[in-house]
């Protein structure tokens, strides 16, 4: 099918628009368990990063099931579809010259490391990290009761593993860090390591 289409080129590309912007252009990919602590975390950065002036946007899990995802559920096949979509959607946020947060538990280690294939350089994976039971006392949708009650099932943790990142970009740890601690290192590390005040290139 794909063969009849043609790739327009454009004039304005993503060097010009993130020149426009004064920013570099990133992919900040939140992954953990449910009630880690990734919406919590990717709320204060794009606060943070609002006050510095910088061009933002959230994609959070939640939101994304709503609409651009609403025909999916949670099987294996259709978690990674999910993560495809959300990975197309980011790639044009960075074309446009945005910093995208993305919050998704992304469970699994292929589909991450297709978002860092399809991303590229511009792609860190943010492993916000607290263990099982502290996510199941925190609880806050009531999820995690559901699926002890079988209400719920392919619940990540429970009975649908989370593979833990192996070499990620930046750990957070929520049991350690409050929320504000945590923003603040995730803020340190990107001006530090990511280069956030850097010229755009
Ligand atoms: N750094 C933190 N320390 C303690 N509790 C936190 C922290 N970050 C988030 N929480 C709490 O944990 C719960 C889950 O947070 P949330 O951001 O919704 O997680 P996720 O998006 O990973 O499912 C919420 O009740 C939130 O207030
Ligand atoms: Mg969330």
């Amino acid at each position: 099918m794909t063969s009849n289409l043609t790739w327009h080129h454009h004039a304005v590309d993503a060097q010009s628009r993130a020149k426009a912007l004064k920013q570099k252009p990133l992919v900040l990919w939140f992954t953990g368990l449910s009630g880690a602590g990734k919406s919590t975390l990717a709320n204060g950065v794009e606060q943070a990063l609002a006050e510095l002036g910088k061009h933002a946007f959230l994609l959070d899990g939640d939101n994304v099931r709503h609409g651009l995802c609403k025909d999916l559920g949670f099987s294996d096949g259709d978690r990674t579809e999910n993560l495809r979509r959300v990975g197309e959607v980011a790639a044009l946020m960075l074309d446009a010259g945005l910093i995208v947060l993305a919050a998704f538990v992304s469970p699994f280690k292929a589909d991450r490391q297709l978002l860092r294939d399809r991303l590229g350089e511009r792609f860190f994976e943010i492993h916000v990290d607290a263990d099982l039971s502290t996510c199941e006392a925190r609880d806050p949708k009531g999820l995690y009761a559901k699926a002890r009650r079988g209400e719920i099932k392919r619940m990540t943790g429970l009975d649908s593993p989370f593979e833990v990142p192996e070499n990620p970009d930046l750990v957070i740890n929520t049991q350690q860090l409050s929320p504000d601690e945590a923003v603040a290192r995730v803020l340190i590390w990107l001006v530090d390591k990511v280069g956030l005040d850097a010229a755009t290139d």
